[in-house]
């Protein structure tokens, strides 16, 4: 972790540049997600998680403006609780990839797709129930005996700038955050091939596995179109080890 400090600048305003965690060598620069770049983040969302997000997709966000909304809603909200990242390219300053994510602790509703929280459009409804199942079978907490972990709610790079590390930079920030919060488990409800891929190859394991086409309303599946080669929605976790407490 790195921080871009100008010695020269009042420490008010240094206080306000954000943390640099991750320097890539192809030029990306993985950041704290700071408010004046907010829209920024809901404008990647909107654009290049919505419809390529595999249960997004299977949900039909996108097709429905009520449900754009609420999602970008429900976005914002996550934004607001907690630490997020912002992928940029130095070059240009454009913002290329986000990871929005949120302790969540044992007896608080942190996650606004827990089943409390009342959505108006079929789409947000059909994800919540599926959400709100996928995290009801496995008591992560206790798994881990821990009382907060970190999940990760949102993952997402912009199109023509995948496949360059872009995605695992994110992760590993996440990662390496939850270690600094102190906090010994990361958890995520991955929703398709790529993200599992890469989640399973940061050590990431899977504690359930719903396949999608097994989530049915009486006999009709309820999502049909997930995207090729994305078949399943997998609760997956990891153990993190802590940072060091620094004894002053
Ligand atoms: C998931 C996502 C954030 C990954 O970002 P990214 O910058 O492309 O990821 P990286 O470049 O770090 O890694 C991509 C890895 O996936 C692999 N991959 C690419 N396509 C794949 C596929 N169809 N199946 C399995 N793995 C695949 C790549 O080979 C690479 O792995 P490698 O480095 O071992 O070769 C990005 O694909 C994305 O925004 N997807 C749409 C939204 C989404 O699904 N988010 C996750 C929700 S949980």
């Amino acid at each position: 972790m790195e921080t871009v400090y100008d010695e020269e600048l009042p420490v008010l305003k240094r206080i306000k540049i954000p943390m640099v965690w991750e320097r890539m060598s192809c030029g990306i620069c993985i950041k704290d997600l700071q408010p004046d770049k907010y829209d920024v983040a809901l404008n990647i969302i909107q654009n290049n998680f919505l419809d390529d997000d595999p249960l997004c997709k299977a949900s039909a966000v996108l097709g429905n403006d009520v449900a754009i909304q609420e999602y970008l809603k429900v976005a914002l909200h996550w934004i607001q609780d907690t630490q997020s990242f912002l992928a940029v390219e130095d070059r240009t300053d454009r913002a290329v990839g986000v990871l929005i994510g949120s302790v969540n602790e044992r007896d608080a509703c942190t996650n606004a797709m827990n089943g409390t929280r009342i959505y108006q459009s079929i789409p947000m409804n059909k994800m919540q129930k599926f959400l709100a199942h996928v995290h009801k079978q496995v008591n992560q907490f206790d798994v881990f005996g821990v009382e907060a972990l970190y999940e990760v709610y949102i993952w997402c790079v912009v199109r023509e700038y995948r496949n360059k590390g872009i995605g695992k930079a994110l992760l590993r920030t996440g990662l390496e955050q939850t270690s600094q919060f102190r906090l010994s488990a990361a958890m995520g409800v991955f929703t398709g091939a790529v993200s599992q891929y890469i989640a399973e190859n940061m050590g990431f394991q899977t504690l359930h596995e719903i396949l999608y086409w097994e989530w049915k309303d009486g006999d009709k599946a309820i999502f049909d179109s997930p995207g090729p080669g994305n078949n399943s929605a997998n609760l997956m976790v990891k153990r993190v080890v802590p940072a060091d407490v620094i004894n002053i």
